[in-house]
């Protein structure tokens, strides 16, 4: 009798050994545990043994049964564990990653930013900062714009409750170049500037500009237009013709306003110059005698120019962007492009 047992053990363990599917599985049990199975055959033989064999023969049916169950959920357990480490495998989802990898750029600001210091560098020019939070006096006072000059009027200003205020011109920058250096001075500032304005497709209340000081013995506008001629049409890849109109800042004398030939029309006339042919572009000017004694310069042995223009301007020219707000907007549609 033990011998049909052991066989029927035997022949359990080969036939799960190759089962690694739920339904193969489900078929082998059937076979073995079914009311038609393996078991119910062997239980058939029973009722022609004596009393104590079929005691004992049942306890031995009754263990392999047992066995056999436990073997089968067991093989039940792994089947769904394989199959759902391969479900894993295949439908694998990172909900972390984003679809199409993002890569970063360069914001067009920085790039024209990063363009004008080389371009500056080369020319033999230091980079100079300055602070955003910055001093009335240096802002205004020390530029010959005292607190009832109307000059301070064109610059709305956001005063700040510390009595400092977040400057409304790098220009501030000119004042504290000339403090800390003795001349020869030849630097540019480009950074962060504020005027308390309405937003429009032109104006922003935070912008960027790029100061520019020289100081040395026998400065003179020949200098100024070259330097600026050089850089703008370094900027734009070719040449570009400028000119120079006389206007007023109380900080330079003379004073001039730069124009730069329009770049959509040629110098034609159209929307965007205004059908003047050219762009209004940045101010400058020789530094005014009285701003050098502010500083502790000698005007009779030194002079010097100026000039100081919008970042924004020059990265709308370059690039055809027709409104400020993009650049602070933070579309993605828009910065992809650069
Ligand atoms: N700071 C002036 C402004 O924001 C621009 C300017 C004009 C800067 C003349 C200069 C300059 O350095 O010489 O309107």
């Amino acid at each position: 009798m033990n011998e049909k047992i052991e066989s029927l053990k035997a022949r359990f363990k080969e036939k799960m050994a190759s089962v690694n599917q739920k339904e193969a599985l489900e078929q082998l049990r059937v076979s073995f545990m079914g009311k038609k199975g393996e078991f119910t055959a062997l239980l058939k033989d029973m009722k022609d043994m004596q009393e104590g064999v079929r005691k004992q023969f049942g306890q031995l049916v009754n263990c392999a049964k047992m066995d056999f169950e436990r073997a089968i959920l067991e093989k039940a357990r792994e089947i769904e564990a394989a199959e759902i480490a391969k479900k894993t495998e295949s439908e694998w989802v990172d909900i972390t990653w984003p679809e199409e990898p993002l890569q970063g750029s360069a914001h067009p600001l920085s790039i024209v930013r990063a363009e004008l210091e080389d371009l500056f560098t080369s020319l033999g020019f230091d980079i100079m900062d300055g602070p955003e939070m910055e001093e009335e006096y240096f802002n205004f006072n020390a530029l010959n714009i005292p607190e009832d000059h109307p000059a301070r009027d064109s610059q709305d200003t956001f005063w700040l409750k510390n009595g400092k205020l977040l400057r409304s011109q790098t220009s501030p920058v000119q004042i504290r170049g000339m403090l800390a250096k003795k001349p020869p001075i030849k630097f540019v500032s480009p950074g962060k500037t504020y005027r308390n304005e309405a937003v429009d497709a032109s104006h922003e209340h935070s912008f960027h500009q790029c100061e520019g000081l020289v100081i040395d013995k026998g400065i003179t506008v020949s200098h100024l237009v070259f330097t600026l001629q050089q850089i703008i049409s370094s900027i734009f890849g070719e040449e570009v013709e400028i000119r120079l109109r006389p206007s007023f800042f109380p900080f330079v004398e003379p004073g001039f306003e730069l124009d730069f030939k329009c770049r959509i029309c040629k110098g034609k006339g159209c929307s965007v110059c205004k059908q003047t042919g050219w762009i209004e572009y940045l101010g400058c000017g020789m530094v005014h005698p009285q701003v050098l004694k502010n500083c502790g310069i000698d005007p009779e042995i030194y002079s010097g120019f100026a000039f100081g223009g919008g970042i924004e301007r020059l990265a709308m020219m370059k690039y055809g962007i027709d409104d400020i707000r993009h650049f602070h907007g933070g579309d993605l549609r828009f910065l992809k492009q650069f």
